[in-house]
């Protein structure tokens, strides 16, 4: 049954129609207890959804679509290991990379022995036993990947870096024409740099590209000792063989890790060089914590439940086209781009697990940044312009970097300012009225630690999936990203040969000629 068939559904269609146009202070008005009520805290995380224009029947009546849509059995199915990426018949296992003894027999083993050879390596290049070729300390790791291979490491590794440890700077590059690694490059010594190739299929184009560059630029100076310089991460070891990676330093995934889920893999190999082992174990023990709240909370006190139900709220019944997230840190730069892949990848889908399209919309468009910096550029739509959308605020309570709290101030004046608009004033001139009744999430990060940020990023994971199977959507899989790249491996034959195109619609094949002729 498609989810929008069932009862509860359409209740929650009813009374979104009945309070769309509420405003969100009458509610505060209402239940003096809101704040306290329609909020909620685990670990290091506080949830603020009382800013959403949420009802409490409309809150209890997502509660029963949760139920209707078998929520409980189908938690279990994630964390059991079952099949729950249907298309292509695999299990999502991530959680079992942040504690293998949450993890099915049949995987634990590998994940345990995994993790401690990534710690071996790490420990090794941290405390220089294992050096470059030339027997120089490492000082320097780039991390080749892009997409899940690229946007979890930097995320964390920036976000982190005030708990790194001194000696190792990490890059990142992933454009395909390796324009950022030619630019690094004159600036790292070949001798004590450390490439790490960063893609779970070992097949992606990009990563493949600059794999190239990076080789040739070492192979400059350290001859067949270049292999010493290189790292690999994939699902596929005999790819890894075929370029030439030396099996010591080859470290694996699983098929059961999805790309923007594989973080807590030896994809965040950077991370755990960045912060050592110590601080790496304590991301993924955050992470694990989170998962057991997942597991065990009950619906309306779970925090990734809670925060699904208010996306799924806004996005399918109030109309929100667009999720924005908006870090209040400055380290949380890249968390709107990891938010982009991790939503988007996964829910941004036409049909339903079984292949039939969707009668209800799903996914929004997610986008984001740090929060100052957007006050200074979209904002103003968000303010004043004629979009439905929701917002995520997301902000450090105590931060040793940021002792003027001017940052937190900004925070909660915007989450207020959308929420109560500009009220009574300004009515003879519109063009300074701002309407108000706009909603926002508020999460609330203790302190930024590796801890928490697992904690943050797991929560957002399990939100996902709530999402996921509230539209009857597979999280976990991503097949509409393979057109692109499969024309894109045509053209590319096309604009190196300077031949054809006849075939192709008119402006490709306009474009084409023209670039050809440049
Ligand atoms: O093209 C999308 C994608 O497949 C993502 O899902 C993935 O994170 C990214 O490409 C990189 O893939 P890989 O790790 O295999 O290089």
């Amino acid at each position: 049954m498609h989810p929008s068939a069932a009862l509860a559904w359409q209740r929650l269609q009813a009374r979104a129609e009945a309070e769309q146009d509420r405003p969100i202070a009458e509610l505060f008005a209402e239940h003096h207890d809101r704040f306290e009520d329609f909020s909620a805290q685990f670990g290091e995380v506080f949830l603020d959804y009382s800013k959403n224009a949420m009802s409490p029947a409309a809150r209890a009546e997502l509660l029963d679509l949760l139920e209707a849509r078998d929520f409980r059995r189908r938690r279990v199915a994630l964390l059991s290991g079952e099949a729950v990426n249907g298309s292509e018949n695999r299990p999502a296992l991530h959680t079992a990379l942040r504690d293998a003894r949450r993890a099915p027999e049949t995987v634990a083993a590998d994940v345990q022995a995994e993790l401690e050879r990534l710690g071996e390596f790490v420990e090794a290049v941290r405390s220089g036993t294992l050096t470059g070729t030339s027997g120089k300390p490492y000082t320097d790791v780039v991390n080749i990947g892009i997409g899940g291979s690229l946007l979890g490491p930097q995320l964390a590794t920036r976000a982190l870096a005030r708990h790194a440890q001194a000696g190792l700077a990490c890059h990142f590059v992933s454009d395909p024409d390796g324009c950022k690694l030619r630019d690094l490059l004159p600036r790292l010594d070949p001798e004590t740099t450390l490439f790490i190739l960063a893609s779970k299929t070992f097949t992606t184009a990009e990563t493949l590209a600059n794999a190239r560059i990076a080789r040739s630029w070492l192979a400059e100076v350290l001859g067949e000792g270049a292999r010493e310089h290189f790292v690999g991460v994939s699902a596929r070891p005999e790819r890894m063989d075929a370029l030439g990676i030396a099996p010591d330093r080859q470290f694996r995934l699983w098929d059961w890790v999805g790309g923007r889920y594989s973080l807590w893999s030896a994809i965040g190999l950077s991370l755990a060089l960045s912060l050592g082992m110590e601080g790496f174990r304590a991301f993924l023990a955050g992470a694990a914590a989170m998962d057991a709240h997942f597991e065990t909370a009950e619906p309306a006190a779970n925090l990734p439940v809670l925060l699904a139900l208010s996306h799924v709220w806004h996005a399918s019944f109030l109309g929100a086209r667009s999720l924005v997230n908006l870090p209040y840190q400055q380290r949380l730069k890249f968390l709107p781009a990891y938010l982009q892949q991790l939503e988007m990848e996964s829910l941004g889908k036409r049909c339903d697990a079984a292949g039939r399209p969707l009668l209800h919309a799903s996914c929004p468009m997610v986008f984001g940044q740090v929060g100052n910096n957007a006050q200074h550029s979209f904002m103003q739509l968000l303010h004043q312009g004629t979009e439905r959308f929701l917002v995520d605020f997301i902000a450090v309570a105590s931060d040793p970097d940021a002792p003027e709290r001017l940052g937190l101030a900004n925070c909660l004046a915007q989450s207020r300012a959308l929420m109560l608009g500009t009220g009574d004033a300004h009515e003879a001139e519109p063009h300074r009225r701002c309407p108000g009744n706009r909603p926002s999430n508020t999460l609330l990060l203790t302190t930024l630690t590796p801890a928490s940020l697992g904690q943050l990023l797991a929560l957002y994971e399990h939100k996902v999936f709530v999402q996921g199977l509230l539209w009857d959507v597979n999280a976990y899989d991503q097949w509409g990203v393979e057109l692109g790249k499969r024309i894109a491996d045509e053209l590319h034959g096309r604009l190196r040969e300077g031949v054809g195109g006849e075939d192709l619609d008119a402006s490709t094949a306009g474009l084409l000629k023209r670039l050809r002729q440049a």
